[in-house]
C-alpha cells in the first residue's frame, strides 16, 4: 500500500459495519456474523490496512444487548481498527433504515421510482438518526482526522457535524448511483438532501454518469452555483466555499482474492465443483436478493438461451446463489417469490434424466465457496438493472486464475465503464441480448477468453481498493490536483445496421 496519503486518522461512518449482531430463536444466543454486500467489501480491508475507527449500526435493537461497544471490539480484535455502534431504536430502525434509506432513496437512485414510498415520517427519521451518528462521530474525532460518510443513510451528517463544532475536513462516497435530474425531482426533500450534501467538502460518486447527474441536478436546481473543472475532480463553489466533486471507482483488494483463489482450500474445493460439472460450463450468478440486480430478467434471458440454442442443453448449469437481504420490507420477500417460481418453471420446462439446468441457493457461502465458484464457473452473469458499481463481476476476474471465463456484464452497472471493452455488454432489460450474450460467451474460443480475461484482470488490478483510497485522500487533500484524467462513460453496445445508409444495407 502506498503510504503517500497515510497520515491522517480515518474515521469511517456508514450505517453497515464488518459485523452484524443477530439473535437466534427468541432468547437465543447473539451471534457476530459478517456484514454483507459491496460496502463492507470495500471498506474492511481500507480500515485493516490503514487503521482507524468504523462508526456504524450493529443490525440489533437498541438495548437488546448491554454494552455493545465490548463486544463489537472483542469481535473485532487483532484487525487494527476499533470498531463503535450507534444504538437504533425499532422504530428509528423501520423509518431511518427500512423507511427512508431502503424505500425511498435506494429504489429512486436505482430508477425505480413506483418502488418509492414517500412517507414524511421516514424522512424526520432519517433527520435524527444522522443527527444521532453526527454526535457519536464528534464525540470520536481528534485533531487531523479525516472523517470519511459513507452512502445514501448518511447523506445529512455533515451539517449536524458543522453544528456540533466539526471542524475537520469531511468526505463522503455514494456506493449507489446518483439518479438523473428528472427522477431527483420527484423527492419531496430534494433541496434539503442537495443541501445537505454541499456541506462536505469532498463527494464522491462511482462514475462520470453518476456525477453528471449530480451536478445537471445541482445547476438546474441552484441555479448561483459555479462549476469548473473536467477532470476525475470538479469544483463547485457555494458562496465562499468550494466543494470538490469527484468520480472514484470502488473496488476490491484484488490480491486478496488471487491469493485466495490459488489456497489450498478452494483448489481441493475447485477440484470437486470441476468433477461435479466434467463437461459442463458452469454460468455463475451471486446476487444479493434485490429488485435492482435484475434476477428474473438474468433467469428469463438463460430460459431463452436454453430455448434458442438447444446445443447448450445439458452443457451448462447455471448456479445462482441469491443472498438474503432487507427482508422485512414487502417488495425483497415478493422479489423471493418471483425468483423461486421462475426457477421452478425452467426446472420444470428443461430438466432431463442426470442434468437440472439450475443449481438455486438461497443463503449464504463462506469464503473459500464464493472463490472456489468464482475460480471454478465459465461465464458470470452479472445483469443488474441498475448497480452503484457491482463488486462480484470484480471479484470473478480477481479469482480467475487459470485466466478463461467470460465475464457478461450490465451496461447499467458501474463497472461496466471500466470493464465494457472486454466483458460481453448486455442491457439487462434486452432478454434476447442476454440469451444471445450466454450463447456467444459459450461459444467463445479459449484464446479470446484469455485475452479478455488477462485485460480485465489488469484493469482491475491496476485501480484496486490501494489505488480507489489513495485517489480519494488525494482529491481530499490541499491541492487536490493529482492524477485525474481518463473518465470512462458506458457506450451501450450499437446493433449491426444502425444508422448504415440504404447503400451500405444493400452492399
Ligand atoms: P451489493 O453491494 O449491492 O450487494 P456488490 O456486487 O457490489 O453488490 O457486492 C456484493 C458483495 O457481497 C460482494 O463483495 C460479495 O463477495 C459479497 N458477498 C456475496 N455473498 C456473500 C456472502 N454469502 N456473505 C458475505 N458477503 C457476500
Ligand atoms: C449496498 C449498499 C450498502 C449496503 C449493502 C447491503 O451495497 O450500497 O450501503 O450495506 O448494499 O445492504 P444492507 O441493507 O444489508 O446494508
Amino acid at each position: 500500500m502506498s503510504t503517500a496519503a497515510k497520515p491522517r486518522r480515518l474515521i469511517v461512518a456508514s450505517n453497515r459495519l464488518p459485523v452484524v449482531l443477530s439473535q437466534h430463536g427468541e432468547g437465543g444466543d447473539w451471534r457476530l456474523e459478517r456484514g454483507s454486500g459491496g460496502l463492507v467489501t470495500a471498506l474492511e480491508p481500507v480500515l485493516r490496512e490503514r487503521g482507524g475507527v468504523w462508526i456504524g449500526w450493529p443490525g440489533i435493537e437498541k438495548g437488546k444487548v448491554t454494552n455493545i461497544d465490548a463486544l463489537l471490539a472483542r469481535s473485532t480484535a487483532g484487525q487494527g481498527y476499533e470498531v463503535k455502534g450507534v444504538d437504533l431504536t425499532a422504530r428509528q430502525r423501520d423509518d431511518f433504515y427500512l423507511g427512508f434509506s431502503n424505500q425511498v432513496i435506494w429504489p429512486l437512485f436505482h430508477d425505480l421510482l413506483t418502488q418509492c414510498n414517500f412517507d414524511p415520517r421516514f424522512w424526520k427519521t432519517y433527520r435524527n438518526v444522522n443527527a444521532q451518528f453526527a454526535s457519536r462521530i464528534a464525540g470520536e474525532v481528534r485533531e487531523g482526522d479525516f472523517i470519511w460518510i459513507h452512502d445514501y443513510h448518511l447523506m445529512a451528517v455533515a451539517r449536524d457535524l458543522r453544528s456540533a463544532g466539526v471542524a475537520q475536513p469531511l468526505g463522503f462516497f455514494l456506493h449507489i448511483p446518483f439518479p438523473p435530474l428528472d427522477l431527483f425531482l420527484t423527492l419531496p426533500w430534494r433541496y434539503r438532501i442537495l443541501d445537505s450534501l454541499l456541506a462536505f467538502d469532498l463527494l464522491g460518486f462511482q462514475t462520470a454518469r453518476d456525477r453528471r447527474n449530480f451536478l445537471q441536478c445541482l445547476e438546474h436546481m441552484a441555479p448561483d452555483v459555479d462549476v469548473s473543472g473536467d477532470g476525475r475532480v470538479q469544483f463547485v463553489t457555494v458562496g465562499d466555499r468550494t466543494v470538490r466533486v469527484g468520480v472514484f471507482p470502488v473496488s476490491i483488494d484484488f490480491d486478496e482474492f488471487a491469493v485466495t483463489a490459488q489456497s489450498d482450500d478452494v483448489s481441493e474445493r475447485v477440484a470437486g465443483l470441476r468433477s461435479e460439472f466434467l463437461g459442463r460450463t458452469m454460468i455463475l450468478g451471486v446476487d444479493r436478493l434485490d429488485y435492482s440486480k435484475g434476477i428474473p430478467h438474468k433467469l428469463q434471458g438463460y430460459r431463452l438461451a436454453l430455448e434458442r440454442y438447444p446445443d447448450l442443453r445439458e452443457r451448462v448449469t447455471l448456479v445462482q446463489l441469491v443472498v438474503p437481504s432487507r427482508e422485512d420490507i414487502p417488495e425483497y420477500f415478493q422479489m423471493k417469490e418471483e425468483v423461486e417460481r421462475l426457477v421452478g418453471q425452467i426446472q420444470g420446462q428443461f430438466t432431463r434424466s442426470g442434468w437440472v439446468p439450475i443449481h438455486y441457493q438461497y443463503g449464504r457461502w463462506d469464503r473459500t465457496e464464493l472463490i472456489a465458484h468464482y475460480r471454478a464457473a465459465g461465464i458470470a452473469l452479472v445483469t443488474p438493472l441498475k448497480d452503484g458499481m457491482n463488486l462480484v463481476a470484480k471479484e470473478y476476474c480477481a479469482s480467475s486464475l487459470e485466466g478463461k471465463g467470460v465475464l457478461v456484464l450490465s451496461e447499467f452497472a458501474g463497472a461496466s465503464a471500466q470493464l465494457q471493452d472486454h466483458a460481453l455488454l448486455v442491457n439487462p432489460h434486452d432478454v434476447e441480448g442476454i440469451a444471445d450474450a450466454i450463447y456467444r460467451a459459450f461459444m467463445m474460443s479459449t484464446a479470446e477468453q484469455q485475452r479478455r480475461m488477462q485485460e480485465l484482470r489488469q484493469i482491475i488490478r491496476d485501480t484496486g481498493m490501494d489505488w480507489w483510497v489513495d485517489t480519494y485522500l488525494a482529491a481530499a487533500a490541499a491541492d487536490g490536483h493529482g492524477e485525474f484524467s481518463d473518465l470512462e462513460t458506458t457506450r451501450p453496445q450499437v446493433p449491426p445496421g444502425f444508422l448504415e445508409t440504404e447503400d451500405d444495407l444493400q452492399s
